[in-house]
Parts: C-alpha cells; structure tokens; sequence
C-alpha cells in the first residue's frame, strides 16, 4: 500500500475558469459565456472573457506547476471550442489548442489529466435543452469519442464529468449557475441523462486499451443541527441527494430514493435498461470536497425539508466562500468510499480553501497541513489512495462569486496577467522536495 512520499500531487483546473479567449478560433458560445452576460448573476458582475488568459499563457503555467514540483496537470475542455454547434463539425482549432497544451505537458514532464465536462455545456445544446433533454447521452457520446480520437494517444487518466450534482444542483434545480433553470423536473431529468451520459462516456474510452477512466464526485460532510429524530431524517436526505446520488447508481445500487423519497420522481424518465446502463466500473473515483454542512429540518423548504444552518449561527468561523472550511472532510469521504469497495483507486481529486484578498496565505499552508495529517490517517487503514490534486494553481473565475474568493496558490494580476507565486506555493514547493528525499 502507498505510503504518504509515494502519493502523486497535482493539481485541477478547469476551461471555462481559466482560458478566456471565450469567442477566440472559432470557439462557439458556451452556457457560462450567455449566464455571465446577466452580470448581476455574478457577485463582482464580472465574466470570464478573459479569465486569467490560460489560452495564450499555459506554457507558463504549466512551467510553474513543474517548478512547484507537482506531477499531475488536470484541466477540462471546452466542449464549445471543440464543437462550436455542440454537435456537427469538429472546429480543427480546438483540437490545435488542446493538442499544444497536451503536448506542452509532456514536453515538460508533468501529466496531463483530461476533464470531458467541467459545466460549460454548449449554448446551442442548451437551445435544445441541455442536460433535461435525452438526446444529451448522444450528444455527449459523439463528443467524447472525437476527444479519445484526438488526445487518448496522449493522456492516459481521464475524468468524465466534473461534480455532478454542482452541475445540475446549482444550474437546474436552484439556477444560481449556468444555465440558471429551477425545478424538481429540470433537476431529477437532468440528473438521471447526466449520469446515462457519464456512463456512456466511460464505454467509449474503455474501447481503447491503457486508459484510466474516472469521475469526480462532489463531497459536502452533512451533521444535523439538533439530536432530534427530524434533524438526524434531514441529515440524512440531505446527504443522500449531495453525497449518494451520483454514486451508487453507477456502482449498480440503483437511485438511493428510499432514504429520500423525491428521487423516486426520476423514475419517471426512466427507460427500459437504464438502471443496467449505469453500472459502471469506473477505474478510480475522484473525491472532490471543501465544506461540511449542518441542517435541521424545516417541513416549509420545498422537496428537501430541511434547511442549512449558516456557520455564523453556529459561531463557526467561515471562508470568503461563506464556508465552514473542512479539511477533516478528506479522510472522513476517502474512508466512507473504500467501504463501496477497498479496492478500489481514490483520488483527492479537489481540495483547496478560498481565501480574501486581505487574508494571509499561511492559512492556506495549514488547510493543505491539514489534508496531509488526514491522508496520513487514511494511508495507514489501507485505503487505496493514489494522490492529490490542489484547487487550484492560479486565482480564477469561480462562478457565481467572480473573481472575489482567491483558490491559487499562484496569484494574479489581473490587469498585468502577472502571476506570482504565493507562501503555499513555496511551502509546497519545500514540501515536495523534503518528501521525495
Ligand atoms: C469545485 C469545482 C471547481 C471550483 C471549486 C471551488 O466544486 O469543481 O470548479 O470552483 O469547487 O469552489
């Protein structure tokens, strides 16, 4: 079993919260560039036309990445850059661009990790829907098999969709991302063709041999507020919806409608052979997580019947996020996955901690010494855990909070695009030099 110096560290990121160029090469309009257009959507009003410009300056963040000493390079591709229509003819700029990112990596010795989908579905499939229309399964199908076609050759570790229930959480049922719909039907239809797609996906790179194909699952530890019969039910809905849904239907369980019964509702777009097609043996499970949660129950909250209590109310410090920051939440979902099955290859997939502008860095250093101390823990039950990906290397467009909470542990300046590396990065730096000897 690994020990803690045998753990691969790298790091995650993702297209739309890095690349700008958003209409550059033909590069077709994705749900996030239309969502951002209303900019009061966005805490700062601000977009990601620009971003921190990783479209015309990856050679050197991946150079810092390799300075820092990480191993891994995770990014996500923009669908829309790819296939500007969603679907059709395949824009050979695209392909150019991430061929160049590919190549570079290798060129340098780090390795490149592919994300198919991190949120930005193209405009024109939302036109027709987006995720609440079946024909999605296809749509994402053909667009995946150009992806093995194009870069499989090259990148080896593959993670199909990135979270989820953030994807059609905050973007069909709440609205507060992109595309910004609401709804119980947007939410249980956009689920149930995410995770057929997913599955899908896993299929048609699994035709060629040597890859190592995943997902990335969102984890968000639930407590209830209260010792009481209705808040531990809340809990355990909650928990159910945000840290079950998109798992156990791939690990052939089936929906967890039982322990909350308004998942039954999915049923209703169900096909003959569906809950068969989801089973699926992924090759590692990505374990993405930042936050825990308290809720109580509260019968007036539609479909959940239960409610958050905020950090403040419970005297409990939060990030610039508005977050309990909870690295403990690492070993506890990385033990609570090896239970599915010991086996099996985790990743840290994510994990990372916002900070203010104002903030000191060093708080950060003591988040990721945290996650160390955990991983330790986790190592030394066996747990199969092959490594850790930061969120993230440079401060980025985070959705619906703009440019405000600062993720990188490599600045920027957004007016001269200046990156500069921040106490983390050195400390990690240290770190992984020491570690290594
Ligand atoms: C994850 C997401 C990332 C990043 C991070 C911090 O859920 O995959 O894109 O935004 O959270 O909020």
């Amino acid at each position: 079993m690994n020990k803690i110096k045998d753990l691969k560290w790298g790091v995650t990121t993702a297209a739309y919260q890095t690349e700008g160029a958003y209409d550059k090469d033909e590069k077709g309009l994705s749900i996030w560039d239309t969502f951002t257009q209303k900019s009061h959507k966005i805490k700062d009003r601000s977009n990601a036309r620009i971003a921190t410009d990783f479209y015309h300056r990856f050679e050197e963040d991946i150079d810092l990445a390799v300075d820092i000493g990480l191993q891994i390079f995770r990014f996500s591709i923009s669908w829309s850059r790819i296939f500007p229509e969603g679907v059709g003819v395949v824009n050979p700029k695209g392909i150019k661009f991430y061929d160049k990112v590919i190549n570079y990596c290798l060129k340098v010795g780090i390795e490149p990790w592919v994300t198919t989908y991190h949120w930005d579905l193209p405009q024109k499939l939302q036109d027709k829907g987006g995720w609440t229309n079946r024909d999605v399964i296809n749509w994402y199908s053909g667009y995946v098999t150009v992806l093995r076609d194009h870069f499989a050759d090259r990148v080896k570790h593959w993670v199909l969709i990135n979270e989820g229930i953030v994807c059609v959480g905050a973007g069909y049922f709440l609205g507060v991302h992109a595309p910004g719909k609401r709804g119980i039907r947007n939410f249980v239809s956009s689920t149930h063709h995410l995770l057929l797609a997913q599955a899908e996906g896993f299929k048609i790179l699994k035709e060629r041999t040597g890859l190592q194909v995943g997902t990335a699952i969102s984890c968000t530890k639930i407590e209830p507020y209260r010792n009481t019969t209705a808040d531990h039910k809340a809990a355990i809905r909650i928990d159910t919806l945000m840290n079950r849904l998109f798992i156990e239907p791939h690990l052939g369980l089936g929906y967890p409608d039982n322990d909350f019964p308004v998942l039954k509702r999915i049923s209703k777009y169900y096909k003959k052979g569906d809950i068969e097609a989801l089973k699926t043996d992924f090759d590692f499970w990505g374990i993405q997580t930042y936050a825990r949660e308290v809720v109580k129950a509260a019968w007036y909250i539609p479909y959940l019947g239960a409610i958050q209590v905020k950090p403040k109310k419970r005297n409990v410090k939060t990030s610039v996020m508005g977050w309990e920051t909870y690295p403990e939440g690492a070993q506890y979902f990385l033990e609570r996955f090896a239970k599915y099955n010991p086996k099996k290859a985790l990743w840290l997939s994510e994990c990372g901690m916002a900070l203010s502008k104002k903030e000191d860095d060093q708080i950060r250093i003591e988040y990721y010494q945290k996650i160390i101390e955990g991983m330790k823990t986790v190592l030394d039950k066996n747990i199969n855990l092959k490594g850790i990906l930061l969120w993230t290397l440079v401060d980025n467009f985070e959705w619906a909070e703009g440019y405000i909470p600062k993720f990188g542990i490599i600045s920027l300046d957004r007016k001269t695009m200046q990156r500069q590396m921040k106490k983390s990065a050195f400390w990690l730096k240290k770190y992984l030099s020491n570690i290594k000897l």
